[in-house]
């Protein structure tokens, strides 16, 4: 099936976002080759495109050859026909590029959360809700800490990290000697993912979702400069390093993120699961001993004794 020419038999197709996709799958692109594949058991030889089809058709090419996007079905990507009629758009395609304007690092902030709000990457996926949750945060940060995305309680207060395991992380905070002003909270997935009839219910980010969002992490690392980053959970790991590993073979030893620093330990909300035994939360204290440490933080007696088994 072609995407353009001399047209046999034509059907329209409009992006997954809008109304034209008229089956209900989690990833647009799977949505896209269901309905192709739909089509051409109906003989239907061509498709045209309309142009928000196009940008976001071109957006997953664009990331499929940058090898950002490892899980997806690799070879379906290549074979949808826009990959034939839409090269990437040239460098200047200002939706996939972030730039944080300002003489200061708050007003820098500010702009990319101002861009963050319609990201058109992001957006143009249709998997995530619409409320856009930014961070939280000192901008003169030495610690900087990134989860997966916001939940419910993070959506109602766009704030992350407010709800359950937003308490928890406060609490290990704390246990450091440090409030949350200190440090810089964020995401990776700036919008809280959506599932069919959602209500509290919260879902990890997919990686076409992270990778939608990551440029502004990496923006919001640039602009803060923090001499240290943990990330939080198996999934915010794989979101800043590529995919690689669970969080107890990840952690434990220093990682790299845009030249800064960076240590994966358990997201906060594992905590709050029964498995957590004292093994774990002594594993997740010893990551963040080793953050303060980094810091050149001074580290009590007490606190080197957190969830140590009793003798
Ligand atoms: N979990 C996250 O990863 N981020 C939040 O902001 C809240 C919960």
């Amino acid at each position: 099936m072609q995407a353009h020419g001399s047209v046999r038999k034509t059907r329209r197709l409009r992006c997954a976002a809008g109304t034209g996709m008229p089956i209900a799958v989690s990833r647009p692109v799977d949505a896209v080759i269901d309905f192709l594949e739909a089509e051409k058991a109906r003989g239907v030889t061509h498709v045209a495109l309309d142009d928000e089809a196009k940008e976001v058709l071109r957006e997953l090419y664009r990331r499929a050859r940058a090898g950002t996007r490892p899980a997806v079905k690799q070879a379906a990507v290549p074979a949808a026909p826009p990959v034939t009629t839409a090269p990437p758009a040239p460098a200047t395609a200002a939706v996939t590029e972030v730039s944080a304007t300002g003489t200061t690092k708050t007003a820098r902030l500010a702009s990319l959360r101002a861009q963050a709000e319609t990201w058109p990457p992001a957006r143009s996926l249709g998997t995530l809700r619409q409320t856009m949750v930014f961070a939280t945060g000192n901008p003169d940060a030495r610690l900087m800490l990134v989860g997966e995305a916001p939940g419910h309680e993070e959506e109602r207060k766009r704030e992350p990290f407010v709800g359950p395991a937003g308490q928890k992380l406060t609490d290990i905070l704390k246990a450091m000697g440090l409030s949350r002003d200190e440090v810089y909270l964020s995401n990776i997935v700036k919008f809280r993912p959506s599932t069919p009839r959602q209500t509290t219910n919260n879902r990890k980010p997919s990686p076409e979702e992270m990778a939608a969002c990551l440029p502004f992490i990496r923006a919001e690392v640039e602009i803060i400069r923090p001499e240290c980053i943990i990330a939080l959970g198996g999934t915010a790991a794989e979101g800043l390093l590529g995919g690689v590993g669970s969080v107890s073979s990840l952690r434990g030893s220093w990682h790299e993120f845009a030249g800064i620093p960076l240590r994966v330990t358990f997201h906060p909300s594992f905590l709050l699961r029964s498995q957590a035994d004292l093994t774990t939360k002594r594993q997740l204290w010893e990551d963040m001993l080793s953050v303060m440490e980094r810091l050149d933080m001074e580290i009590s007696e007490k606190q080197r004794g957190f969830f140590l088994p009793k003798d």
